[in-house]
């Protein structure tokens, strides 16, 4: 992160952090984001970990940087220190998995309580390419997110579909 102080005109920083129950796939979201990798075994994350990523809006260098933390309860990091200064949100659940989509009215109360400014969210539905054993529909996932004001898309940090999109358009939201 260090070459802020270059001659190249003003820059932005936007903190962003992925939430969500374990093993819906955070961090390969960010992982394929970031470097476009994807681990079929990846382990839970522990602690916090973040990213940073420029890329260019109206001619603007703008950065993010991504957090990423555990699902886990017994892994995560302190709370508040991870939501402060947060701008942008993605809001993760797994559409194989009903119980992770019925689990984002309380990762969504946790925002709300430890956010201290106004925050672009995103609901994602991860894991598309699992249509076979799809568990939750596209109709749910809408209208839970028209219904608490969020921005909707469903993902696959497998196969990359829309993986792009869903963060760009909460940097954008944000700039
Ligand atoms: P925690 O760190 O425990 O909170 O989990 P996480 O949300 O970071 O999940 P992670 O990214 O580690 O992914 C969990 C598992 O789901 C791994 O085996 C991934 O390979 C798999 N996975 C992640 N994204 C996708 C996807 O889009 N499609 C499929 N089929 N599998 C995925
Ligand atoms: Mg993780």
């Amino acid at each position: 992160m260090g070459s802020s102080s270059d001659d190249e005109g003003e820059e932005y920083l936007f903190k962003i952090v992925i939430i969500g129950d374990s093993a819906v796939g955070k961090s390969n979201l960010l992982s394929r984001y970031a470097r476009n990798e994807f681990n079929m075994h990846s382990k839970a994350t522990i602690g916090v970990e973040f990213q940073t990523q420029s890329l260019e809006i109206d001619g603007k260098e703008v950065k993010a940087q991504i957090w990423d933390t555990a699902g886990q309860e017994r892994f995560r990091a302190v709370t508040s220190a991870y939501y402060r200064g947060a701008f942008g949100a993605l809001v993760v659940y797994d559409i194989s998995r009903r119980s992770t989509f019925e689990s984002i009215p309380r990762w969504l109360d946790e925002l709300k309580t430890h956010s201290d400014t106004t925050v672009a969210k995103m609901l994602v539905g991860n894991k598309c390419d699992l249509e076979n054993i799809r568990d939750v529909s596209v109709e749910e996932g809408k209208s839970l997110a028209e219904s608490e004001g969020l921005f909707f898309m469903e993902t696959s940090a497998l196969d990359s579909t829309n993986v792009k999109k869903a963060f760009e358009i909460v940097i954008r939201e944000i700039y």
